[in-house]
């Protein structure tokens, strides 16, 4: 991936970030996740790339979404064609809350290097650097603990493992709970709290669970470029499901994908905070029509980790959000 794009990607999850942010707490996710796409769609088109959204939230019937199968960027001659994984805002409910971590991101690879997939559910395992390696979707959640705690040499009982509070987990939580381990359940946003089991003072060890398929893919270039490590397996809801991931290319329905299945190559990983989390700062609105946002772009050639901060003037920037 081109580090060029590092910065133009860095505009757009911050254009998105910046509009969604306006209706941070006022309870309508419908309106955020909306402001978020129509930013993030106008800024695309100031790119030059051929993009094609592989994998991301809902298809073309579901419009107004960035759809799967949507080209985005200049698309000139000469443009370089890259698969886009994305998520406008990632946490619409939390951003609707004026809760703790929403972000907007943007996972790119050449073209071809993304699994394209319906937005379907996605079983997920996933851990730092240091126990990369160690992890399986085909273990239990049993084995995979023991082996995370081996290779952190940390007892289990120190062990914090990360799932989303769900009805469906209740099961994967009683399981974990039975091994000693810790659990941190969260409302949303499973793509912050698999790049937190990355840093080592973050308090989270592993990821388990299930969230959505295109968080799962954006996960597995963010953990790529950390060098952590990611499974999972997509889940089917009905026939219907399966039928349109067929049509997208998946011939195995049952297929455990690695990390580099998932985010083959040289990928980029960009994110700009809208709500504060643990990751990113949130947008912060300035008095004289001014915001700042925090980013981080990364990429797997290099693995340089670069946060940026930009402050944003409104009375020039008009066009932006
Ligand atoms: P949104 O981008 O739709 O707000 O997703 C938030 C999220 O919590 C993801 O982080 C997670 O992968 C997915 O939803 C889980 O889906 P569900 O809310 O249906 O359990």
């Amino acid at each position: 991936m081109d580090r060029n794009l590092a910065l133009e990607f860095v505009r757009i999850t911050e254009a998105a970030a910046l509009a969604s942010a306006r209706f941070m707490g006022r309870g309508d996710e419908k309106a955020a996740d909306q402001a978020a796409v129509d930013a993030m769609r106008r800024a695309f088109d100031s790119v030059d790339i051929a993009g094609r959204v592989v994998i991301g939230e809902g298809e073309r019937d579901e419009a107004p979404m960035l759809y799967i199968g949507e080209e985005v960027g200049k698309s000139q001659e000469g443009s370089l064609a890259v698969d886009i994984a994305l998520d406008p805002l990632e946490g619409t409910t939390i951003c609707a809350k004026g809760d703790v971590g929403a972000i907007s991101v943007i996972a790119a690879a050449e073209k071809g290097h993304f699994l394209h997939a319906p937005d379907v559910y996605m079983d997920k395992v996933a851990c730092g650097p240091r126990s990369a390696g160690a992890i399986s979707i085909d273990s239990s959640p049993e084995e995979n603990i023991s082996r995370v705690s081996e290779a952190l040499g940390k007892p289990v009982a120190d062990i914090t493992v990360v799932i989303l509070d769900r009805s469906r987990h209740s099961e994967l939580i009683q399981r974990v709970r039975k091994t000693g381990a810790r659990i941190r359940l969260i409302g949303d946003g499973d793509v912050s709290a698999a790049i937190a089991t990355c840093w080592e003072d973050s308090g989270i060890d592993l990821l388990l669970g299930i969230g959505g398929a295109p968080e799962g893919v954006i996960t597995a270039a963010a953990l790529k470029c950390m060098g952590g490590d990611f499974q999972g397996r997509l889940l089917f809801k009905n026939e219907e499901e399966r039928e349109r991931a067929r049509k997208m290319g998946v011939e195995d329905m049952n297929r455990s994908y690695k990390r580099d299945d998932l985010a083959r190559g040289s990928v980029l990983f960009c994110a700009t905070g809208v709500t504060d989390g643990p990751l990113l700062r949130g947008v912060r609105t300035l008095p004289g029509q001014k915001a700042k946002t925090e980013s981080v772009v990364m990429r797997s050639q290099t693995g340089t980790i670069r946060y940026v901060q930009a402050e944003h003037n409104f009375n020039i920037k008009k066009a932006v959000i």
